[in-house]
């Protein structure tokens, strides 16, 4: 283990010392003018532009990715239709300049508009806000063509406004952007009953390394499959529009959060709820929020608290569900009231800004397959979760219809067998904090490894972590696949390689690239004479 990342970080120096030997002022230079030529001035922002700092800022989710130190692109280009977005492709690709996309802004690691090293080559970012409409069209099945850079919020009330019979399975942040989040996969309250927001991609259109705009046929099948939920690191090229299946709910659903404290038995409910949980009937989602002394059971039944109760008592009888409990809505008012809370409306899903903005954080995930014992949750309630630097822990139960695809279906692979996921998260407000909060999700991460997923340890792509490991570029100027496989195969499992392979088809000189982007694998040996170093030793 050691040894292999003394050679990884040897590779990173010598492949940076490769980079920055043939990276000159002038290519820059020459980008921005060709930029410049092709796109309209006033949504290109360079670093000397008086909105360059606010517009880098306008979505950054956390500010550990927005200090003195920070790694920021030579410029943004705030596309707004698919030819700006095309023209700056071509343009880097011309002069040697790496491009980033900027979705929503949400990166777990703010890799759509930084770079983690502090050696990178200048990189541009593209950034999609203005990039947004939602068209909902009635029909069977009723779709949608979103893009990129609308949130999760625009796009759920655009659907609810059409019909309060139809929704679609996504994220519970609405501040949250498609283009990453579909890019990942999406799960959210209707995972039980629906799946992914991945799973319900029908045509999609991207952009590619070229410049070329593709759609679901012309892109080919391998890399259709590759975006919906492997892209978790914009590595195939732009996606400027999904076309999703929207899917049907009654008219009314029924939502609840009971809190339950250490002294109200939150250990042995919480030790129950494993396997409760991921076995209950579908239209029905029981998630549970672990902070300080206090699990809170957060819900979403598709149906009415009448259907509700008999369910709850005889399957969860634990929690104590009465009518009292029961919030009945319809579903887009429901889409508010679990994420922003009672006095919330579904307008306030149309804001692209939350009250959370300025909170440093730092997550990372697991998966759990087999339920843990009730000491251990007795330690992570008495030890870890007391502690004054403790976070929270989030734990969404899968079955149900997330669980019926099969693992190589997308490239999302935990499917049957996972009982549920589990996202570790701290927050502080002062970068002084940083060392013991981070820590803390080290540290538990670290307890954690024997009670989860093993071999690999699965983690959810979307909740982006690079201390899972980064990329380094191998020989003939490539992502190294081997490399890659420490990060990727816990995100992707036996998927890795077969996302690999699409990125060969559709980029093989790796021009999308960054810490956790998919490497080439196939043909890289064939494009280029440069030797290869081999880093498997
Ligand atoms: C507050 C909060 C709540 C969240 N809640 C949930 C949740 O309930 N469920 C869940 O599944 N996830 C959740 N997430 C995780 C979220 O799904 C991911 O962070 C997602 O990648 C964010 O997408 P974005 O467009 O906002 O981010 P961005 O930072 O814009 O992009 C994320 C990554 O995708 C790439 N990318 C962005 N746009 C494109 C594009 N158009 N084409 C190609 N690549 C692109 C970027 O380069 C970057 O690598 C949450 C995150 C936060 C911060
Ligand atoms: C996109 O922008 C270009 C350049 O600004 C413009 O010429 C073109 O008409 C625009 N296309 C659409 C569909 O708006
Ligand atoms: C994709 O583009 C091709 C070629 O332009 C076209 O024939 C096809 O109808 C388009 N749509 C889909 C969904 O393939
Ligand atoms: C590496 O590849 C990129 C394209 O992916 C190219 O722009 C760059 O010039 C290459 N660098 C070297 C040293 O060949
Ligand atoms: C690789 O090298 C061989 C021999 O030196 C040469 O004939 C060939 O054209 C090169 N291929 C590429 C892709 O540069």
């Amino acid at each position: 283990m050691a040894s292999s990342r003394i050679m990884a970080l040897a590779m990173l120096i010598i492949s940076s010392f490769f980079f920055l030997s043939t990276y000159t002022q002038a290519s820059s230079d020459s980008f921005l003018q060709c930029l410049s030529a092709s796109i309209p001035n006033q949504i290109l922002f360079t670093r000397s532009s008086p909105s360059f700092a606010s517009v880098l800022a306008s979505s950054v989710r956390n500010p550990r990715f927005l200090t003195a130190a920070t790694v920021k692109p030579l410029c943004i280009v705030t596309a707004t239709n698919a030819s700006h977005v095309q023209a700056t492709v071509v343009c880097g690709r011309t002069h040697g300049v790496r491009l980033r996309v900027r979705s929503g802004g949400h990166d777990y690691e703010g890799l759509s508009y930084r770079s983690a090293r502090a050696d990178a080559t200048p990189f541009a970012v593209v950034d999609l806000a203005g990039f947004r409409s939602v068209r909902v069209t009635r029909g069977t099945p009723a779709t949608a063509w979103v893009d990129s850079g609308a949130t999760l919020g625009e796009l759920y009330y655009a659907i609810g406004k059409v019909s309060d019979r139809l929704a679609f399975p996504a994220g519970l942040c609405p501040t949250v952007g498609v283009g990453g989040h579909l890019s990942g996969g999406g799960f959210g309250m209707l995972l039980r009953r629906h799946g992914l927001a991945a799973d319900h991609v029908v045509d999609a259109l991207l952009v590619n390394a070229e410049g070329r705009l593709l759609n679901s046929t012309t892109m080919g099948r391998d890399v259709f499959w590759a975006i919906r939920g492997g892209a978790g690191g914009g590595s195939f090229g732009i996606v400027l529009s999904w076309r999703v299946n929207l899917v049907a709910v009654p008219p009314k659903v029924t939502v609840f959060n009971i809190p339950k404290s250490v002294q109200q038995g939150a250990i042995d409910i919480v030790t129950k709820w494993q396997e409760v949980a991921p076995a209950l009937p579908d239209e029905l989602l029981v998630r549970v929020v672990a902070q300080g002394q206090v699990a809170n059971f957060q819900s979403l039944y598709l149906g009415t608290c009448d259907a509700l109760l008999p369910v709850m008592s005889s399957r969860f009888p634990e929690l104590g569900v009465d009518r009292t409990h029961c919030k009945e809505m319809n579903w887009l008012q429901s889409v508010a009231n679990i994420f922003l809370g009672d006095g919330a409306t579904v307008e306030d899903l149309l804001k692209r800004t939350a009250s959370g903005d300025a909170v440093f954080n730092k997550a990372t995930s697991d998966y759990v397959r087999q339920a843990i014992p009730r000491d251990i949750w007795a330690q992570i309630f008495t030890s870890w979760l007391a502690r004054p630097t403790a976070g929270l822990m989030i734990l969404d139960p899968y079955g149900g219809k997330i669980a019926s695809v099969s693992e190589s279906e997308t490239p999302f692979p935990h499917r049957k067998g996972v009982l549920y996921n589990v996202q570790y998260m701290n927050f502080w407000g002062s970068a002084g904090e940083e060392a013991a909060r981070t820590g803390w999700v080290r540290d538990l991460y670290t307890f954690m490894a024997p009670h989860v997923s093993k071999n690999p340890r699965e983690a959810y792509v979307n909740y982006k972590d690079l201390s899972l490991g980064e990329n380094i570029v191998g020989g003939g100027n490539v992502t190294s696949f081997e490399a890659g496989r420490v990060w990727g195969e816990k995100y992707y499992k036996g998927n890795f390689r077969r996302l690999a392979m699409a990125k060969a088809q559709i980029d093989p000189n790796d021009y999308f690239r960054n810490e956790q982007s998919i490497p080439p694998v196939g043909n890289q040996f064939i494009l280029t004479n440069v030797t290869r170093v081999d880093h498997t030793a």
